[in-house]
């Protein structure tokens, strides 16, 4: 508990000690009160501040690595079981790491996405192993804090989800969209009001949205990949899916599909969070510290510009 504390501060403290460029000591409850007063300093302080930063984010790098695992419910045994669903590129997919979506349907058996490598370098910086449980959507709630330590599988924060777990600090914005055939008439939500087939993923924020605009309409299946091959063969008139997805399946199917903002639809703003258990705090805090140093290091830019960012370029 306290070496985790001592996470938090060092965390918090990144980016006072970036802008001031002030060398790390080991004792970081100690230093928290000498950073609040750094911390006004650092604005005359610019021309060490980028060499700053790299050392304050090895810095929450460090403190990371150095976090104490042995009071954590879950990960004392040194292994972090991961729920997700694997229906949801650029997230998770079954495939070959790359952003060749044409991996989903062809047969491989490999989770990956970003998700799976946000995990695998909290991981890392944890040093806990990492283990991939695949399954269905719908299930993964209950299976937190029993078939799974986490889940990271775009999952939304909400407060209907917060009753049931914790989770850790947003790691990406995101909004439900609307997938359609690219001859679709739908514009509106009006028009989503008279549509008679609105395909969701069972359990999601989408399907949510779907019951609230047309629930006699809306059906539920397992899989993204389901709902999207029903609105391909013309048993959906239209797919409520995360703008992020959505994108994914359209580079799947450009000449076919089209994808329109969930602002049209005056959808509102969604934010991703790790769910986990919420009788243990440790690795609440182990993983947000996990988190914010990958912020701070860049290693989080890096993960969203190669899983989430380069296909949408395109
Ligand atoms: N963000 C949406 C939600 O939380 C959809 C997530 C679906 N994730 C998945 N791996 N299939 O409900």
């Amino acid at each position: 508990m306290k070496k985790v504390l001592a996470v938090l501060l060092a965390g918090s403290m990144a980016a006072a000690l970036a802008a001031c460029g002030s060398t790390k000591s080991t004792d970081s409850a100690a230093q928290s009160s000498a950073a609040n007063t750094i911390a006004t300093e650092a604005a005359g302080a610019s021309t060490e501040a980028d060499g700053a930063a790299t050392e304050a984010a090895a810095a929450a790098t460090e403190a990371a690595a150095q976090t104490d695992l042995s009071g954590s419910k879950y990960l004392s045994d040194g292994v972090m079981t991961v729920a997700l669903n694997s229906t949801f590129p650029p997230f998770e997919y079954l495939g070959d790491g790359s952003d060749d979506f044409s991996a989903i349907t062809s047969n491989p058996t490999q989770a990956t996405g970003f998700d799976v490598a946000l995990v695998n370098e909290i991981g890392t910086r944890l040093g806990v192993k990492v283990e991939i449980e695949d399954m269905d959507f719908d299930g993964i709630i209950a299976a937190i804090g029993t078939k799974a330590d986490v889940a990271a599988t775009g999952m939304t924060i909400n407060d209907e989800r917060k009753k049931s777990v914790n989770f850790s600090d947003p790691y990406y914005d995101a909004t439900q969209a609307v997938l359609l055939t690219k001859d679709s008439s739908i514009a509106t939500e009006d028009d989503l009001k008279k549509a008679s087939s609105i395909g969701v993923q069972q359990g999601t924020t989408g399907e949510n949205i779907a019951r609230g605009i047309n629930d006699a309409a809306t059906v539920s299946v397992k899989s993204f990949n389901q709902a999207v091959a029903d609105l391909m063969n013309g048993k959906n008139d239209a797919v409520i899916v995360d703008q992020s997805t959505g994108e994914a399946f359209l580079s799947q199917n450009p000449d076919k599909l089209k994808l329109l903002p969930g602002s049209q639809f005056k959808f509102d703003t969604e934010q991703y969070g790790i769910a986990m258990p919420k009788d243990d705090e440790v690795m609440l805090g182990a993983i947000n510290g996990a988190l914010e140093a990958m912020k701070a290091d860049g290693t989080y830019d890096s993960l969203v510009e190669k899983y989430i960012n380069n296909y949408e370029a395109q």
